[in-house]
């Protein structure tokens, strides 16, 4: 497979109007997306077959996108039509698209690739969170897999740095997903971010996340105890980050958060609140932004790094990023894999 097999969630569905097209760039590929005829979503290569027009500059015509240079028509499908040469036959790139979790996705047609499933039970909507990086997708991935950096970079949620030592880390994989539960102290976090995520300070933090390669994504059940009694705090959030790769050295965050809601006044609260709650996740997403645009050093290779035990999972991800999301070669990947067992 490449990277375009894969589902990515590309762009917020409602941003998608009947009338204009929207840019977007995957894995270094420019596409252009429409609503078509029923209300389906087009998705076509943003460069006209014709004299190579950015067509996410076009409109939309009774659900076919018009190049803004000389008319031609595009449908859903690819097929063009030429109106001054009507009987020329044309084709451009066209791709799978679907609207999901109030995300339009996509993938290169013909491919076999599964659209990742949320399981939400029981849980509320917070916010979705779109944001570009100029970093590499595994420098990206590896900010949002360790806990190391969660003192220091992180505003509120994350580990007390003198008590880093104390935090457990496990890791547990399969030849498709890698899995990190870290248990420790909670960092001291305002009494406003208390109240608002459930939490206190020194509570025993549970961040345990999972991350997938079809396409690269984490999915994180962060949660709280009581450090004396060992009770689970309110609050226990589930996050789904995508990790995109625009181009080279630039990565999109596409982040789906969600509040478990026991109670229907809890899922009421929840939704009342969602623009603070999107800020204090927000305020988290931008911490890990600013640190990795500042990074001395963007080559996403791991080798001569000094890693800690924290850093297990970065030779292990690499390899199925390899192997799995861009379908290389094993070669690549037993030479990752060996990477990963020095760590
Ligand atoms: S370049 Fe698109 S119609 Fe001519
Ligand atoms: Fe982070």
């Amino acid at each position: 497979m490449a990277a375009l097999d894969h589902w990515h969630p590309v762009l917020p569905a409602r941003q998608l109007s009947t009338k204009h097209p929207v840019g977007i760039t995957l894995a270094n590929q420019r596409i252009a997306l429409f609503r078509s005829n029923q209300g389906t979503i087009g998705a076509v290569n943003d460069c006209c077959v014709h004299r190579r027009a950015s067509l996410c500059r076009g409109r939309v015509v009774d659900g076919r996108l018009q190049c803004g240079y000389h008319g031609w028509l595009f449908s859903a499908d690819g097929e063009a039509e030429s109106p001054g040469t009507p009987k020329m036959r044309a084709t451009t790139t066209s791709y799978d698209t679907v609207e999901k979790y109030g995300y339009v996705w996509l993938r290169a047609r013909g491919s076999q690739a599964k659209l990742p499933q949320f399981n939400t039970d029981g849980y509320e909507y917070v916010c979705t969170l779109d944001q570009a990086v100029d970093a590499p997708l595994e420098l990206v991935l590896d900010n949002f897999t360790e806990v190391e950096h969660t003192p220091t970079t992180h505003a509120n949620f994350g580990y007390e740095l003198s008590r880093m030592s104390e935090v457990q880390t496990h890791v547990e994989s399969t030849d498709a997903s890698v899995r990190v539960v870290n248990v420790g102290p909670q960092k001291r976090t305002p009494w406003i971010i208390q109240a608002l995520a459930g939490l206190r300070s020194g509570d025993r933090f549970t961040d345990d996340w999972t991350t997938y390669f079809s396409p690269v994504y984490s999915v994180y059940d962060q949660f709280w105890n009581d450090p004396k009694t060992g009770i689970e705090r309110r609050d226990r959030w589930r996050i789904y980050v995508f990790f995109n790769p625009l181009e080279p050295g630039r990565t999109q965050l596409v982040v789906f958060a969600y509040l478990r809601a026991t109670t229907p006044a809890r899922a009421a609260f929840i939704r009342a609140t969602r623009p603070l709650l999107k800020r204090i996740v927000n305020v988290e997403v931008q911490c890990d932004v600013a640190m990795l645009e500042s990074l001395a050093d963007k080559n996403p290779s791991i080798e001569g790094m000094k890693l800690s035990r924290f850093d297990r999972v970065l030779g292990m991800q690499r390899e199925r990023i390899n192997r799995i999301y861009y379908g290389k070669p094993q070669a690549c990947s037993a030479n990752a894999a060996s990477m990963a067992e020095t760590v």
